[in-house]
């Protein structure tokens, strides 16, 4: 049985992954901004006692350290640094940019994603097999954007990108692996109902490239599936 900390755990692709984990019998540390509120993550921790929840704000940085205070007995193999936010709107194109927005695109995305990782660094270190999966996206690459736009989003996680490579190469060292992936164009309130593929879909997938990894992987930018993605 392994444990997997996942933040935004209360729906889409982080509410997926808690309970793809819970399925196979793992504990899962699923965390969430408004856990009482999160009536489909408290259901399926009904369902799965091995799922706890947690009150967990990316932007929160002290709280961040709380919790990993609160857990200092815990080990935790796998960190999934879900939680994200798109950021732009139609109405604030380049030239009428809303910088606070970005601002708060940029501190949950990265920040928050980098910061998860720092603060369970300890936690990581007790697993046999550490891996910190960062769910990026293919908006991030600089190579493949072709159209434009998404300042806000494309950005955070170019940075995210950049960060999590840089983390990849400085922890290697101690065995600890990172993932960095495309999770796809996912059916969730992010991706919109036309998106090509389901969360089982996306989250499967992720968590067969995870179980499959090794360090000689590590600091890898990657679709859901495993295909490289162009940085
Ligand atoms: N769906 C796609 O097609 C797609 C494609 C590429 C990448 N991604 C990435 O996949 C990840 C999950 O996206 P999704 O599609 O599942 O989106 P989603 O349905 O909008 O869910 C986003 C999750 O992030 C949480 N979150 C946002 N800000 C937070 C904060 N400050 N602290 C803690 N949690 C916070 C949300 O919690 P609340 O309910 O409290 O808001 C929610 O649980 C994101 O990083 C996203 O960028 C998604």
């Amino acid at each position: 049985m392994k444990t997997i900390l996942i933040t935004g755990a209360n729906r889409g692709i982080g509410l997926a992954f808690s309970q793809f984990y819970a399925q196979q019998g793992d504990q899962v540390l699923a965390c969430c901004r408004h856990p009482e509120a999160a009536t489909d993550l408290q259901q399926l921790a009904e369902k799965h006692p091995t799922i706890q929840c947690y009150q967990l704000d990316v932007l929160d940085r002290q709280g961040i350290d709380d919790l990993a205070e609160d857990l200092a007995d815990v080990t935790v193999d796998i960190l999934i640094a879900n939680a994200g936010i798109y950021g732009d709107k139609p109405e604030h194109p380049f030239g009428k940019l809303d910088y606070e927005a970005w601002l708060r695109t940029l501190e949950t995305n990265v920040l928050g994603a980098v910061k998860t990782a720092e603060a369970f660094l300890p936690h990581l270190k007790h697993s046999k097999k550490p891996i910190i999966a960062a769910i990026s996206s293919l908006m991030g690459s600089i190579a493949d954007n072709g159209s434009g736009g998404s300042i806000c989003y494309r950005s955070s996680k170019a940075a995210l990108n950049a960060a999590m490579k840089s983390i990849a190469i400085d922890l290697k060292p101690v065995g600890i692996g990172v993932l960095i992936f495309h999770p796809g164009w996912v059916q969730t309130d992010m991706g919109g109902p036309n998106a090509l593929i389901d969360t089982a879909t996306s989250v499967k997938g992720m968590m067969a490239e995870i179980n499959q990894f090794d360090l000689s992987k590590t600091g890898q930018f990657i679709k859901y599936d495993g295909t490289p993605m162009p940085w």
